[in-house]
């Protein structure tokens, strides 16, 4: 396994949509590896989630996982999902506002509106597909990797960038809030 490099923003593999996997792709030895070493990255840097153009590879793949996190330190755990081609459906209209991050924004964090509530469908590093429901801090994540896939990042969703704030200013005025 191998800890890849993130890009950062002002990369443009991370402002262009990323291509669908194919199906027959999904098994082969090469892809299996690389869907190992997105895990890898997401854990050596903290991660919540990394997609794969954050890796400078332009494929609908995302690697998800909660755990104890000292960038998230008040987020509820999920445990490790991996999703290929995913399809997000919002459910209801309720949106929410919360603080979000991101690895190739380092440094940075700001309140971010997103759907309360989705369906995920999506394929499994099998190539099964998985389909779910995710509410609250979960489908936050998801819906800011499945953004990433589409060439966007959580500056793009921000209605203003008043509570765009540096982490250490973070800790200090806005921890809490
Ligand atoms: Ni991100």
């Amino acid at each position: 396994m191998a800890i890849l490099k993130v890009s950062q923003l002002g990369h443009p593999v991370l402002r262009e949509p990323s291509q669908s996997v194919p199906e027959k792709q999904i098994c082969t030895p090469d892809f299996q590896r690389f869907i190992d070493d997105m895990i890898e990255t997401m854990r050596e840097y903290d991660g919540v989630g990394l997609a794969a153009p954050q890796v400078h590879v332009p494929w609908r793949v995302a690697t998800i996982e909660v755990g104890e996190n000292p960038r998230y330190p008040d987020a509820p755990e999920v445990p490790l999902l991996v999703i290929i081609n995913p399809e997000i459906t919002p459910v209801g209209s309720e949106m929410e506002e919360d603080w979000e991050g991101c690895l190739s924004v380092p440094g940075l964090r700001g309140k971010t509106p997103r759907h309360a509530a989705l369906d995920l469908r999506a394929l499994d590093r099998e190539g099964n597909p998985i389909s779910l429901q995710a509410e609250h801090f979960f489908a936050r994540v998801i819906q800011h990797e499945v953004d990433h896939l589409d060439g966007k990042v959580y500056l793009d969703r921000m209605h203003d960038f008043r509570t765009l704030t540096h982490l250490q200013e973070f800790a200090r005025y806005w921890l809490g809030d």
